[in-house]
């Protein structure tokens, strides 16, 4: 399909890799700003002695561990391939690879569609503006207003999670994050300088969350949505929230509205997420920052609250947005919530003991004895990565008593923050992305505890903070225990199949810049526009263990450029890859990784690639998305790839009246966020 605008090469006026749309709308220009943390902690370099010996030692720990888990050590992570790469070949992806992954790769390109591999069929399943609650009116862009956006699909769909829904036949629940929205691309004659109030309030009715019941057509792999079920549900930037957990009541909390601060109303700029294993989801409050106006205390600063005025100007329809006239309200956002798809009149929660930050999103993993640890990333330029260790445990079962119990499991435990120390010379590290002499970029690591909750109170564990202030300025907790500065923290994700946990760490071309921190080992690159990919074993293979070590699994980029990795797989059997933000898992082990931003010419997309065998590191293109569409919300199951096209259409100087897309429904329509289904035409398993 041809492009209605020319595709605008953004990297050459933005510096995060997005459009200045994007830009605009997502972050509130984030990479214009100052970068939030201006503090003076040590860099991974900094701190080498006698790492490698104790690295040593928890990696053959990790395997032995790993081995014991899966019965035979065959299964364990082999070695990277020790062959050199030959990236002056040109990239030759084949259509073999590890089980899963065996599908013909998709070459980049700026197709104005959803481009899957030969042999897959895909359908669009739900659209910005469908109608999913009852008596919700079809999409009508034209004459838009608040009430039907609440009953209907939200904008720009991010995280995606499937839950089953027993006793209803090829059913399950669909869970989707709503970031933000692009105001521009979403009503006719949009006056950014004067937005209405029924603009206004239509934008705060598409941000937040639905869950819509979706149904699977038995012979492909298509899925509709099923409207008007009793499970459907929108949560808005206006719904009801409790807050739970050790800053629950706080003073900090307090609002003229709620003098409890433990009422609030909303969730905002939600990105990714993840599903518990006691089927409740979770969602990042991420960029929570650009909604609020006039915040000029050392606390907004740290956070990128702006001095002056915002974007969407809804401080000059609620004053809740105002921080000079409200001040509280904004630390009211920026956490981690819950909710329980399984009952629609519950009342969603913000889980505070798992911290304040730009949450891009929370995945769950259990103890051997079954407490909740979560990881979550705070995606901004020099921030930070953490992990949250609940004390207490799940229950099994499905009576209302187990549910309760289980959705109190997040309100209690350590909150950590990790700190990473390469194991090479920093002289070897030395901003080209050259591999160090000892042949990977790697090292050990340690989560530095903050606070931890208790039925009884709370307790710091950093010094000149108390609890509270730890668990609602968790980014200057971080900075005061001297956390590691990484390149954009994104999804973090425990691979269910050996423990190992991924960090997708999107990009910094802040990185080495006068004023900003240089490299180290595990931010290696100098102006980091492609982004790596974080491998992460916890000793013992133990989810509450407070040690690590680490690697860099991917170093992303064309894969002709010498400052590339890609777990020592042979680098011109690879598919390039640019910007890696959400991570997913398939029944195999295999990592997906979605982009965000890519600068390599070519659309976003979907990648997988092998974590474990001799094929790790393969990585193969599977999809690409439509013109200045991100690909986010990753689900891969066996029979079925789900993904989130958001914000298509988003390219400079794009308006309704110019669509830069016509994606999903063809010229003359307006462009629409949307999730899209891909399967196997032939029936079978994805991959295989
Ligand atoms: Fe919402 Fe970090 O992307
Ligand atoms: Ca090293
Ligand atoms: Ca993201
Ligand atoms: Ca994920």
């Amino acid at each position: 399909m041809r492009n209605l605008l020319p595709i605008i090469r953004t990297n050459d006026s933005h510096p995060g890799g997005r459009s200045a749309l994007t830009c605009r709308f997502r972050c509130g220009d984030a990479c214009f700003h100052e970068v939030p943390n201006t503090t003076a902690n040590p860099y991974v370099g900094d701190v080498i002695a006698g790492a490698l010996s104790r690295r040593s030692v928890m990696r053959a720990a990790a395997v032995v561990t790993a081995a014991a888990a899966a019965g035979t050590a065959a299964t364990v992570a082999a070695a990277p391939q020790a062959e050199a790469a030959t990236a002056d070949r040109g990239h030759r992806p084949s259509s073999k690879g590890a089980r899963g992954l065996r599908f013909t790769p998709v070459a980049p390109n700026t197709n104005d569609a959803v481009t899957v591999p030969d042999g897959y069929g895909q359908n669009v399943v739900i659209r910005w503006g469908e109608p999913i609650l009852r008596g919700a009116p079809a999409f009508d862009p034209e004459n838009q207003t608040a009430k039907a956006q609440a009953g209907q699909f939200g904008y720009n769909c991010d995280f995606l999670a499937l839950l089953p829904l027993p006793g209803e036949y090829g059913r399950q629940i669909l869970v989707a994050n709503h970031e933000y929205t692009d105001e521009i691309l979403m009503f006719r004659g949009y006056d950014a300088a004067n937005p209405t109030r029924e603009q206004v309030e239509i934008a705060w009715a598409a941000h937040g969350l639905s869950a819509v019941v979706v149904e699977g057509e038995r012979k492909t792999g298509k899925l509709v949505p099923v409207p008007r079920h009793p499970l459907n549900r929108r949560v808005t930037a206006t719904t009801e929230f409790r807050v739970t957990g050790p800053a629950a009541g706080s003073d900090l909390l307090k609002t003229s509205a709620d003098p409890t601060g433990t009422k609030v109303l909303g969730t905002l700029n939600n990105c990714a997420g993840g599903t518990t294993p006691w089927g409740t989801t979770l969602h990042g409050e991420e960029n929570f920052n650009q909604y609020f106006a006039n915040g000029t205390r050392a606390t907004d600063k740290r956070y990128g609250v702006t001095a002056t005025g915002t974007e969407r100007k809804w401080e000059r329809f609620d004053k809740r947005f105002d921080v000079a006239q409200e001040p509280n309200e904004v630390h009211r956002h920026g956490y981690v919530v819950e909710l329980d798809p399984y009952d629609p009149h519950s009342t969603p929660r913000k889980r505070t003991a798992l911290g304040r930050f730009k949450h891009e999103g929370a995945t769950v993993r259990l103890t051997e004895d079954g407490r909740p640890v979560v990881y979550s990333g705070d995606d901004e330029r020099f921030d930070y990565f953490y992990k949250f260790v609940g004390s207490k445990r799940m229950k099994k079962g499905s009576g209302r008593a187990v549910r309760e119990h289980n959705l109190s499991l997040l309100d209690e435990g350590t909150l950590y923050v990790a700190k990473l120390t390469g194991d090479s010379p920093a002289i070897e590290i030395d901003g080209t992305g050259k591999l160090p002499g000892d042949g990977e970029f790697d090292g050990s690591g340690e989560w530095i505890p903050l606070a931890t909750a208790t039925t009884d109170g709370a307790v710091s564990h950093v010094e000149g903070m108390t609890a509270e202030e730890v668990f609602v300025f968790t980014r200057l907790a971080g900075d005061k225990v001297g956390a590691t500065k990484m390149d954009r923290p994104e999804d973090v994700e425990p691979n269910p199949h050996t423990g190992k946990v991924y960090v997708a760490l999107t990009n910094n071309t802040n990185r080495g810049k006068t004023g900003y921190a240089g490299v180290d080992e595990a931010n290696p690159r100098n102006s980091n526009k492609h982004g790596q990919v974080l491998e992460l074993t916890e000793r013992w293979n133990r989810a509450d263990s407070t040690e690590f070590a680490w690697s860099l699994f991917l170093v992303a980029g064309d894969p002709n450029d010498p400052a590339t990795y890609f777990a020592g797989f042979p680098k011109d059997q690879v598919s390039p890859i640019s910007c890696p933000d959400n991570v997913a898992f398939d029944p195999y082990g295999n990592l997906w990784i979605s982009t965000d931003g890519a600068q390599l010419g070519s659309h976003d997309g979907l990648f997988g690639v092998a974590t474990r065998g001799e094929r790790r590191g393969e990585l193969k293109q599977f999809l690409t998305v439509p013109t200045g569409a991100e690909t986010c919300g990753p689900i891969v199951q066996d029979r079925r790839v789900l993904v989130a096209v958001q914000h298509p259409g988003e390219v400079d100087g794009a308006s309704v009246e110019k669509p830069a897309s016509a994606w999903p429904d063809g010229p003359g329509k307006f462009v629409r966020p949307a999730v899209v289904a891909v399967w196997r035409k032939d029936g079978c398993d994805i991959g295989v």
